[in-house]
C-alpha cells in the first residue's frame, strides 16, 4: 500500500504529512538533516516506539487533558535543557492531541523555536490536532489559553497506529472525520480509513495555508459543529462527574447546526437527513443528552472565547451551512437557537 504525502503551506515554508498505513517508518527520512540528537515526547500507556535514526532520549508526561500544563511544558524544556538540546536538534512529539499539543508548545518556546515533529497516534490528532501548527496548553482559567503557531517541520499519520486506540476513541476522532465531511470533503465513510486521514489532513492542509493565524476568518469554518459541542461538554461537566466525549459533543453539535441553518432557510431538509445519515454511519449519537437545560446552554456557548459565539445587536454568531457552504453567519435571533434547543432537549427525554 502506497502512502500518500500532503504538503501544508505554513509557517513561511512547507512541510510533508505523511499518510498511510506503515508511515512511522519513514520518521527518519522526514528527520531535519541538521539535527544531531532527538528527544522523543510520549506517554507510557501509548508505547508505541519510533526510530528517528538519531541518538533519541524518551520523556513521558501523564495521560489526559490534565498533562496540558504549564508545569508539564517547563519539566519539558527544563529536559531539554539538562540534554543540551539546541534549536537544529528534533523535538518528536508521538501520541494524540494532548502530547502533540504539549511537545509542540515546549519545542515553540524552548530556544525561541526548535524543530519538531509529529507522530500522531489518534485518529483525533491524525485529521487534526497534529497539523497545522496550533500548539497549547491550558490554564485554569480556560483550555488552551496559552499556546502559540508553530508549525511542525513533518507529520507522521501511520494509521498502523491506531489499531491500538479504544474503540471510544476511535468515535471521539469520527466526530472530526464527519465534520470534515461537510466542510469539503463528501463520501468520506465509505472510504478506507487511510484514505479518510488523507481527505481530512488535505482539507485541513488547504484551510490552513488560506488562514494560517485565524485572522482572515476561513479557519473557522474548522470549527462547525463546535459551538454546541463546547456547551455541552461544560453542561456535562456541570451535571456530573463524568465528560462528554469532544467527538460525540461534535455529533451532536453538526445535527444541531444543520438544523438551525434549515430553520434560517439556509438548507433544505434533504442536507439535513445528509448530517444525519454521516452522524450515525459513524456509530455517533445524535441526541442532546437528556436533562441538558437550553439557557444553560445557550450561556456556555456565549462565555466560549474560543467559540464563534458572540452576541452583537443584532444576534448570534454561528458557523452554518448554507447555499455557499459552510460559513461564518451572524444576527443568527437567540430565540431561534432557544426553540431549536428545547425542541431536540424534548425529542431525548
Ligand atoms: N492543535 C490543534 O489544532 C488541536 C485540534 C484539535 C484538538 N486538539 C487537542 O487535542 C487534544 C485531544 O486529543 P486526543 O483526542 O488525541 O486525546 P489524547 O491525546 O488524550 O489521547 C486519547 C487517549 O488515547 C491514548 N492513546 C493515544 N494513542 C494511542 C494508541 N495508538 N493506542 C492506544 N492508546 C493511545 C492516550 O494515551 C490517551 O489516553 C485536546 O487537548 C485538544 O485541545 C488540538
Amino acid at each position: 500500500v502506497s502512502l500518500k504525502t500532503i504538503p501544508v503551506t505554513a509557517g513561511g515554508g512547507s512541510y510533508p504529512v505523511l499518510v498511510g498505513p506503515g508511515a512511522s517508518a519513514e520518521l527518519a527520512s522526514v528527520i531535519p538533516k541538521a539535527a544531531k540528537r532527538a528527544v522523543v515526547i510520549t506517554q507510557s500507556k501509548i508505547g508505541i516506539e519510533v526510530e528517528s535514526g538519531l541518538p533519541q532520549h524518551v520523556l513521558t508526561v501523564p495521560d489526559g487533558e490534565n498533562s496540558k500544563t504549564m508545569a508539564n511544558a517547563e519539566y519539558l524544556c527544563r529536559q531539554f535543557a539538562e540534554l543540551s538540546l539546541n534549536r537544529s536538534d528534533v523535538v518528536i512529539a508521538v501520541g494524540g492531541g494532548v502530547v502533540t499539543d504539549l511537545a509542540g508548545f515546549a519545542a515553540s518556546v524552548f530556544h525561541r523555536g526548535t524543530n519538531y515533529v509529529n507522530v500522531a497516534t489518534t485518529l483525533l490528532a491524525q485529521v487534526d490536532a497534529s497539523v497545522g501548527g496550533k500548539t497549547g496548553v491550558n490554564l485554569p482559567e480556560g483550555k488552551n489559553l496559552v499556546g502559540s503557531f508553530w508549525q511542525p517541520r513533518a507529520v507522521i499519520c501511520d494509521t498502523d497506529l491506531l489499531r491500538s486506540l479504544p474503540p471510544e476513541e476511535m468515535r471521539c476522532g469520527y466526530g472530526e472525520v464527519a465534520k470534515y465531511a461537510f466542510i469539503g470533503a463528501p463520501g468520506l465513510e465509505s472510504l478506507p480509513i487511510s484514505e479518510q486521514v488523507a481527505r481530512c489532513v488535505e482539507l485541513k492542509a488547504a484551510v490552513v495555508a488560506e488562514d494560517e493565524h485565524e485572522t482572515s476568518g476561513r479557519r473557522a469554518i474548522l470549527n462547525y459543529g463546535h459551538t454546541l459541542a463546547h456547551a455541552l461538554e461544560a453542561e456535562r461537566l456541570a451535571l456530573t462527574s463524568s465528560k462528554l466525549k469532544h467527538g460525540e459533543a461534535v455529533a451532536i453539535g453538526l445535527v444541531f447546526a444543520a438544523r438551525l441553518a434549515k430553520s434560517l432557510g439556509r438548507i433544505g431538509d434533504s442536507r439535513v437527513s445528509e448530517h444525519y445519515r454521516v452522524v450515525r454511519s459513524y456509530h455517533l449519537g445524535e441526541s442532546i443528552p437528556v436533562g441538558a437545560n437550553a439557557a444553560r446552554l445557550v450561556k456556555f456557548m456565549a462565555g466560549d472565547k474560543k467559540s464563534m459565539f458572540s452576541r452583537s445587536s443584532t444576534g448570534l454568531t454561528f458557523v452554518l451551512d448554507g447555499p455557499n457552504g459552510v460559513e461564518v453567519v451572524d444576527s443568527v435571533p437567540e430565540g431561534d437557537v432557544i426553540s431549536l434547543l428545547e425542541e431536540m432537549i424534548s425529542e431525548s427525554s
